[in-house]
């Protein structure tokens, strides 16, 4: 036989020689739960994960900066009675997050904070948008909220703005915004291609946000599809996004893969909820090796072409790399 493949796989030296992608924890965002009371409070369907109460925060990332991460993404629970149908909350400079971000930000300048902009946390109605009263979700005067939302978490400190809300035009409108206000320096991670997907369900536990009514489909993308992908990328990219992110990660390697063959921008993936529940589940009942699961998914989202990975594993993949 001339050709043997096994002869790259006889050694762990001849394995490192040939290894085609690596993990790394600077890859790697911390997305974190934060929410008005003191205490932190496990998430059920997140087995490792609570909502934050504010010295829960400071401990949370003060550990994940000692095992290597060195960023993290901010989610709010916000309490029901601060919930209205334009998600007014959202624009409040000493609301749950914009108070986050600044105490994150004093104890460490270094440390880089991405901030989510939807409605979804901050809406009555627990959808991204604006609804109208016939249940429509209302793109333009959403796209104005949005604005606000992205300059006050700016002017509170956030170095990324990640809008996952799906809206048509509002990576430019925040852009726009941003620029105007004086903060060039801000970058924007689009949520190109966010699908309507089932993998979200203990996220929207974790915060109490699902739907009351109807369900993302007008507004998240078809997970049938892959060519609207490649649309929404082009458009992400002409408003100015400086990154596209794809979510889900892991059932959705082809669209990632579709997308880096697509765009010179540095892609982004997120590892949502249901991805981490359905390894922790499985892992708690012996049914696999946690950590061996955990690693291997995301080295093959890093391999379809990500850059950077959300990921509620961070801190434990970061220590498992080092
Ligand atoms: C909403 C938002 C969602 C997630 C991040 N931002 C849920 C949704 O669209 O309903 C999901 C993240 C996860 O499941 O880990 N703007």
């Amino acid at each position: 036989m001339r050709q043997r493949p096994r002869r790259n796989r006889k050694s762990a030296v001849v394995r490192a020689w040939t290894t085609e992608s690596a993990l790394s924890s600077r890859r790697l965002v911390y997305p974190l739960f934060v929410h008005e009371a003191r205490e932190d409070v496990p998430i059920a369907a997140m087995p490792g994960a609570s909502r934050l109460g504010p010295e829960g925060l400071l401990r949370e990332v003060d550990g994940a900066l000692e095992d290597g991460v060195r960023s993290v993404v901010l989610f709010p629970a916000v309490a029901e009675e601060l919930k209205t149908p334009r998600g007014d909350e959202a624009t409040n400079e000493a609301g749950l997050v914009p108070r986050s971000i600044q105490a994150l930000k004093e104890r460490w300048p270094e440390l880089t904070v991405v901030t989510d902009v939807a409605l979804d946390p901050y809406s009555s109605d627990g959808h991204d948008g604006i609804v109208a009263e016939d249940g429509r979700i209302l793109n333009d005067e959403t796209v104005e909220v949005l604005c606000g939302q992205a300059l006050c978490q700016a002017r509170a400190g956030a170095d990324v703005i990640a809008p996952s809300d799906m809206m048509d035009g509002r990576v430019g409108a925040i852009r726009g915004a941003l620029d105007h206000a004086g903060f060039q320096e801000v970058s924007i991670l689009a949520y190109t291609a966010k699908y309507a997907s089932a993998f979200y369900g203990p996220f929207r536990e974790a915060l109490d946000s699902a739907p009351r009514g109807g369900d993302k489909k007008t507004y998240q993308m078809d997970p049938a599809n892959v060519r609207e992908a490649l649309r929404e990328a082009a458009l992400d990219e002409d408003e100015g996004a400086d990154l596209l992110m794809v979510k889900p990660a892991g059932p959705y390697l082809d669209v990632l893969r579709a997308l880096r063959e697509h765009t010179t921008l540095p892609l982004a993936a997120y590892q949502v909820s249901g991805e981490y529940a359905m390894i922790q589940a499985a892992a708690e009942r012996g049914w696999l090796d946690g950590e061996r699961a955990m690693l291997e998914s995301l080295l093959s989202i890093r391999r379809a072409g990500a850059d950077v990975i959300l990921t509620y594993f961070a801190r434990q993949a970061a220590r498992a790399l080092t």
